[in-house]
């Protein structure tokens, strides 16, 4: 008997090591793998099971609905047609804020495999596709820490989802359980920070779920006003994804990423422990969040951070498309003159932000903080001088405003979502625009038509972090350092082509255009947030010398693989099988 029960409480201590809760057994092109937990597995949670969780989250576990399913008649056993909801749904199908206040959508439909669409016939079919099955909507750090266990436990796909941003489909999972970010708005500014590490100025507290522009806009409402480096994108969760990444943004030229101005981190663990996370409390911990990857250490509640006093900024937008020249080479030749001089902006502390695509450039803006209209004026003077002499035609307009954040206001536009598109990328750096500014621009505008029939997006960011900050010590890529341009490109899609059709795009990305990239730009770097998923290499490309210490704190901090996303540390022996749905380890 004592044995026995010996034996019984040890199988409940270390359930997935003795192989209490294991999936499927999957052999794959000769290797074998060990998959997690899916419905139709006997180790599957029972209704009990999730009705377990559903009280200890305090009701809030819901089984998940895909944003078009109002105008769906069913998804599995629900029924789910509404007009009114589905004409909701028809209006906001691009509105960023909505897609984000929504527990499951993804702004980029390609990665839940683009399933239940909104559509005018209620019969069509609606399935999960990619989407999880199981959704907390989180309003406690107790929730959260409740979902991490159970998915632990019960050896789930989990998968954190904080506004749904993510470009490569990190925020979504087959018949995963999805722990909802979004509810954790708390933001608390402070005058004068007196925690662990030597900065004494002013700081702000902000909840996991705060997004770019609210962030800002409460930065702007304090006494005196402060800014905080964060993206440009008005709805991305600043907190979430963006820190973990990196994060680049507007006033990155003056005040470096995002993950540089941290000061501690309030986290739950993938063991479901409560940590904190700075320069005196788990210090490694605090390395690594700082850039190492979204869900990969822990999961973030709440970040302090420094904030600075408000910048006067002006910028400057510039057009080259078809109201000016419809001649290919006329607009290949102004895309490199003004490309090339992507050092000269960086020296002079500017961010740029631009589109790229057949016959368009739209520079909109460049951000000049601390600058005044006649001072932009002056460091973009090479540019229209190059572009005047070459007889290149364009339109500009410059203003100058009193505050970062009129001037954000004004000068950035919104992006559209529910896109599709394959998406890749590479950060060129000062030596790789000095050396090969001509090829560097000859591969972006290839990307903006890689084959007869394919076309391509880009946006870049000229951006040096760093330019007269100290360098900060954390796991971002130490190419981001000295960097000059660091650009998106999208192989387009329309979303409904076979899974044959988008692994081919998906080779376009990797094989045409980032080889190209690769090619052109040497010196440089990728950036994990806004990357390829099947980039080359990527443990080096993405983290360079970080990587090696990255992998030992992951073994650490998720020994087990609680946490997934394609390319992040420590996943080399995960794959998701079978078209995308099972993650399964090698084993
Ligand atoms: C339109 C657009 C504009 C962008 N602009 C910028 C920019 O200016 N600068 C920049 O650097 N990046 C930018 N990005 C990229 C952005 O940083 C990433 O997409 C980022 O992952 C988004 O994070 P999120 O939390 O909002 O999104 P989500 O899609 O919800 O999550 C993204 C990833 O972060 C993980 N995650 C989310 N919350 C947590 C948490 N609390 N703890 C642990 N893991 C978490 C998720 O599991 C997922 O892997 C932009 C993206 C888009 C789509
Ligand atoms: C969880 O409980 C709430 C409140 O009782 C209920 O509305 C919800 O449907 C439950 N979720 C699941 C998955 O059963
Ligand atoms: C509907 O499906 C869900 C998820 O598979 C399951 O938990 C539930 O028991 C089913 N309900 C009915 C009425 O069949
Ligand atoms: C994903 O979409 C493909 C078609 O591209 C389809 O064959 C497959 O069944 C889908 N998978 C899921 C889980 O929806
Ligand atoms: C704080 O400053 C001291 C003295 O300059 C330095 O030794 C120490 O490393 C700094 N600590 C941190 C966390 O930066
Ligand atoms: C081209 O630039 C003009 C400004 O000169 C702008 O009004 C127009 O919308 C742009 N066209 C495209 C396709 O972007
Ligand atoms: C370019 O072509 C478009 C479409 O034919 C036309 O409307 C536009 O006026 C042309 N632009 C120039 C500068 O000739
Ligand atoms: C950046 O370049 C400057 C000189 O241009 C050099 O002194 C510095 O070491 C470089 N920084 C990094 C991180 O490479």
């Amino acid at each position: 008997m004592g044995r026995l029960s010996l034996l019984v409480s040890l199988l409940s201590l270390t359930d997935t090591v003795f192989g209490k809760w294991l999936g499927e057994t999957k052999t794959v092109g000769g290797k074998k793998y060990q998959c997690k937990c899916y419905s139709d597995n006997e180790c599957f949670p029972t209704p009990a099971d999730w009705a377990a969780l559903n009280k200890t989250v305090g009701g809030t576990l819901k089984v998940t609905l895909p944003p078009g399913a109002p105008c769906h008649d069913s998804v599995g056993n629900v029924s789910t047609y509404n007009a009114a909801a589905c004409a909701d749904v028809q209006a906001n199908w691009v509105n960023e804020q909505w897609l984000t206040d929504h527990p499951i959508a993804n702004l980029w439909p390609l990665y839940t495999n683009n399933t239940c669409l909104p559509t005018t016939n209620p019969n069509t079919p609606c399935t999960r596709g990619f989407y999880g099955l199981y959704v907390v909507q989180a309003t406690k750090k107790e929730h959260i820490k409740a979902g991490v266990d159970f998915a632990r436990k019960r050896n789930l796909r989990l998968i954190i989802r904080n506004t749904g941003h993510d470009f490569m489909g990190r925020s979504t999972g087959y018949e995963s359980l999805i722990i909802n970010t979004h509810t954790f708005k708390d933001v608390k500014f402070l005058k004068k920070y007196a925690g662990p590490g030597n900065w004494t100025g002013s700081a702000a507290t902000v909840g996991a779920g705060v997004q770019g522009r609210e962030l800002y806009r409460q930065a702007f409402a304090q006494d005196p006003k402060v800014v905080i480096v964060g993206g440009e994108c008005p709805t991305v969760g600043w907190a979430g994804g963006y820190i973990q990444g990196g994060g680049h943004g507007p006033l990155t030229s003056i005040y470096g990423m995002g993950a540089d101005n941290v000061l501690s981190f309030d986290a739950i663990t993938a063991k479901g422990e409560y940590v904190t996370a700075n320069a005196e409390e788990n210090p490694d911990l605090f390395w690594a969040l700082k850039g190492g990857g979204p869900s990969t250490f822990a999961v973030v509640t709440s970040i302090t951070v420094k904030t600075f006093p408000e910048v006067a900024v002006a910028g400057t937008i510039v057009n080259i498309n078809s109201t000016h020249t419809n001649d290919t080479k006329v607009f290949n030749e102004g895309f490199k003159i003004f490309h090339n001089l992507a050092n000269h902006y960086v020296k002079h502390g500017m961010f740029v932000y631009f589109e790229l695509s057949v016959g368009r450039l739209h520079i909109a803006p460049f951000v000049g903080p601390r600058m005044d209209e006649a001072k932009v004026n002056e460091v973009l003077k090479p540019l229209f001088d190059q572009l005047d002499a070459a007889k290149i035609p364009y339109d500009k307009y410059t203003r100058a405003f009193p505050t970062f954040f009129q001037f954000y206001i004004d000068m950035f536009e919104d992006e559209q979502p529910n896109q599709n598109s394959v998406v890749g990328g590479r950060l060129f750096t000062q030596k790789d625009i000095a050396e090969n500014g001509d090829k560097v621009a000859d591969a972006l505008l290839m990307a903006s038509q890689p084959t007869p029939d394919i076309f391509g997006f880009s946006v870049g960011h000229i951006v040096d972090p760093g330019y007269g900050v100290p360098v900060a010590d954390n796991a971002i890529h130490p190419k981001w350092r000295n960097s000059s341009s660091f650009v998106i490109t999208n192989v387009i899609m329309n979303g409904d082509e076979s899974w044959a059709v988008k692994k081919d795009r998906e080779s376009v990305q990797t094989n045409i255009v980032g080889k190209a990239l690769r090619e052109a730009g040497p010196d440089g770097a990728t950036y994990v947030n806004e990357g390829d998923l099947y980039e080359p290499n990527w443990q080096e490309s993405y983290w360079g010398s970080k990587y090696p210490q990255l992998l030992k704190l992951r073994k650490k901090w998720d020994p087990e693989g609680v946490f997934y996303t394609q390319t992040t540390p420590g996943t080399e022996d995960w794959e998701v099988l079978d078209y995308g749905a099972k993650l399964c380890k090698k084993v």
